[in-house]
């Protein structure tokens, strides 16, 4: 499978990539710039010790042609801008993932939302409804990504409105190394999208090291079991 990463070269996208390849697909890693992008494929096989011809340079528009699937790992500032410089090259029958995250490049810890209330609904929207749009890895690390041979300490979030799009995710997450879950529809974007901000804020005040998000059942079979009247009131 061909897997577009654009605007790829930070570290969320380097980290992507890197999912991407260990799971034996080729990810194609875009930029603004042609060189940028060829420096980082060239250094990133051997940091993580992936097989180099799982990797391949591009411009961000070169990127998505032939792909599969189209990785957004924009900045929030740029998001925008990146969109409309590929929209031209996309069609309606590549699966889109979109990761950014309404986190202010110039400082972590503020927030900047667009105006369609999320970035996922942002990609949505100018792309329109033929395309299947699903938010997803907006609140695991680029430093867990590029672990790809540690057990993760992080599940993958995912929304959007096309349920097979979901499934499909779902199915990329465990091939990548994750557990994925469906968790509801595109209006339910803002909810994992202000996540990652939260998980900032959690490093910094704690002094974390890469916290991950979990979901944990409790187990069957515990000892005290919802009674059926433990919240009526008692009759007289
Ligand atoms: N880093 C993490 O651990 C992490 C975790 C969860 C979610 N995220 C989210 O993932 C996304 C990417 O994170 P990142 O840390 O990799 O971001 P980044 O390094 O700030 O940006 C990624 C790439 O976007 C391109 N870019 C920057 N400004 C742009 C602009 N104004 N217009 C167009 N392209 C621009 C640059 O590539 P070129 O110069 O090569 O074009 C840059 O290398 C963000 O939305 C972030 O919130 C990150």
């Amino acid at each position: 499978m061909r897997c577009a990463v654009v605007a790829g070269t930070g570290w969320q996208g380097a980290g992507i990539a890197t999912r991407i390849a260990s799971a034996g697909w080729t990810a194609v890693i875009g930029s603004r710039s042609l060189e940028k992008a060829e420096i980082l494929v060239e250094n990133l096989p051997d940091f993580v010790g992936l097989p180099a011809e799982r990797f391949e340079a591009a411009t961000n528009e070169d990127a998505v042609k032939e792909a599969d699937v189209v990785w957004i790992v924009a900045p929030s500032t740029g998001h925008k801008a990146v969109l409309e410089a590929i929209k031209p090259h996309l069609d309606d029958e590549q699966l889109i993932i979109d990761v950014t995250a309404p986190v202010d490049p110039e400082n972590h810890l503020n927030e900047i939302w667009p105006p369609e209330g999320s970035y996922t609904a942002q990609t949505q929207e100018l792309l329109g409804d033929d395309y299947d749009v699903v938010g997803a890895f907006k609140n695991v690390s680029a430093t867990m990504l590029l672990n790809h041979t540690m057990p993760p300490n992080s599940d993958i979030l995912i929304v959007g409105d096309d349920l097979q799009a979901k499934h499909r995710v779902g199915l990329m997450c465990k091939q990548m190394g994750f557990d994925g879950y469906d968790v509801g529809k595109l209006e339910h974007a803002p909810q994992i999208e202000g996540l990652t901000r939260l998980m900032i804020h959690l490093t910094y005040a704690y002094h974390l090291n890469q916290p991950g998000i979990k979901l944990v059942e409790l187990s069957r079979g515990m000892e005290i079991l919802p009674d059926d009247d433990l919240f009526e009131r008692k009759k007289k």
